[in-house]
């Protein structure tokens, strides 16, 4: 038997078994593509970054304003209510009046999550286990498929690119696979392939949800982000809809709150009170001050939402008139905050990885590889139009000088 100080001062390595659900994820597809960004801008290189849909414009002043007035309330330090303030919900169900005449009790039918991403998680959690499977879009957000994973969920990936044909896969699935799907994921407009849909896809979205007794989640995080007069619907605003489903919304997009961490959760109450039951256990809600300043936001800062999503309609036709001009096929997406390209053939060979390490290392221009996203995004680049207008053309004079600097090969 070993001594007290031997077991102590043991310098074997202490084995460290985590939890089966995180050995099983798999490697994150934009890890060494960040390391290398990283590696770059300590190295002095000014990287143009469109890898990641962070906006760097800031919110409006407005916003600042009243979350430095709370932050000097102290009753604002406490705790707040993991389901959000009632003020708050308030708002939100206001808003889904105003925008989308969708009624929602704010009690029941709105929850506030720390950003749409944890609300989106939490709820697969509060809904699936193992044995559950979720048809998720493909190409897809990777939260849509890791939350299912880590909540012991299986995944199918449908292409959402053709709405009508990812329509009939569902049914198909639906019709084919025991047991049924559980959930189904949607999400227009859509991270990252830019999809749009119009409300009658909705329409045909809750018939077969009340067919085949699926539960529909909504990622509707770019919802303000509409581009040409197009304007996205609301998955809430078809009928029968709260019957089957929830609508994840985010603060982070339309009014440039990302790092906030503030998002909701609206729709069919059983839904929403099981979301709010994880998250009673699990946090006591988003800091007050953020939740008082989001109400300032929504009641007194849509010319904000408006002048942001200007700003960002022109980019992206900077960012589609360059690339074109380059003799890329685009596609300028009519919503959210990224450019979806196909890769130039005379690159393809690469693989969407390696030609987007190429972009970063000789370019100095980050981009997401659409491998990224699953393989149904290989031979894709997804550019997020979040840096100005002067900064997406020099993006696009070095990605011209990169690729034009030796001759792609045959
Ligand atoms: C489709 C989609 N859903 C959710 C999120 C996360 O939003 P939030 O900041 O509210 O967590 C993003 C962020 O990029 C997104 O693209």
């Amino acid at each position: 038997m070993r001594s007290e100080s031997e077991v102590l001062f043991d310098d074997t390595p202490f084995k460290i078994p985590v939890a089966e659900r995180v050995t099983r994820l798999p490697p994150y597809m934009f890890g060494a593509i960040n390391k290398r960004k990283y590696q770059l801008r300590v190295d002095g290189v000014d990287v143009i970054d469109l890898g990641m849909g962070n906006p760097t414009d800031p919110p409006d002043p407005l916003i600042v304003q009243k979350i430095e007035e709370a932050l000097a309330d102290s009753r604002n330090h406490r705790y707040s209510v993991s389901n959000g303030i009632g003020n708050l919900r308030k708002e939100v169900s206001s808003r889904y009046w105003k925008r989308y005449g969708v009624r929602l009790d704010h009690n029941d039918e709105v929850l506030a999550c720390i950003g749409s991403k944890e609300g989106f998680s939490h709820m697969c959690l509060a809904l699936m286990g193992p044995g559950d499977t979720a048809i998720v879009p493909s190409p897809y957000f990777p939260v849509h498929v890791y939350a299912v994973m880590l909540a012991s969920g299986n995944v199918i990936t449908l292409d959402t690119r053709e709405p009508e044909k990812f329509l009939q896969n569902i049914a198909y699935t639906c019709e084919n696979l025991v047991p049924k799907p559980k959930v189904v994921v949607v999400n227009f407009p859509h991270n990252p392939t830019a999809t749009v849909i119009e409300s009658d896809f909705y329409v045909d979205l809750v018939k077969l949800a009340k067919k085949h007794g699926f539960l529909v989640i909504s990622d509707f995080a770019y919802a303000d982000i509409c581009y040409d007069g197009y304007e996205a619907p609301s998955f809430l605003a078809t009928p029968g809809a709260i019957d089957v489903g929830v609508e994840m919304t985010s603060m982070s997009k339309s009014y440039s709150m990302a790092g906030w961490r503030i998002g909701f959760c609206c729709g069919n109450s059983e839904m929403v009170r099981a979301l709010a039951t994880i998250k009673g256990y699990y946090d006591y809600g988003i800091f007050q001050p953020i939740q008082i300043a989001a109400i300032v936001a929504m009641r007194h800062c849509d010319a904000a939402v408006e002048s942001i999503t200007t700003e960002y309609q022109s980019r992206r036709d900077v960012l589609c008139e360059g690339l074109t001009r380059l003799g890329w096929n685009i596609t300028p997406p009519k919503a959210g905050m990224f450019v979806w390209a196909d890769m130039p053939e005379a690159w393809k060979h690469m693989g969407s990885i390696e030609f987007a390490m190429k972009l970063l290392n000789e370019g100095g221009v980050a981009v997401s590889p659409g491998r990224g996203f699953g393989d149904d995004g290989e031979g894709c680049l997804r550019l997020a139009i979040v840096e100005n207008s002067q900064r997406l053309r020099q993006a696009v004079r070095q990605i011209d000088k990169c690729l034009t600097k030796v001759e792609a090969p045959a």
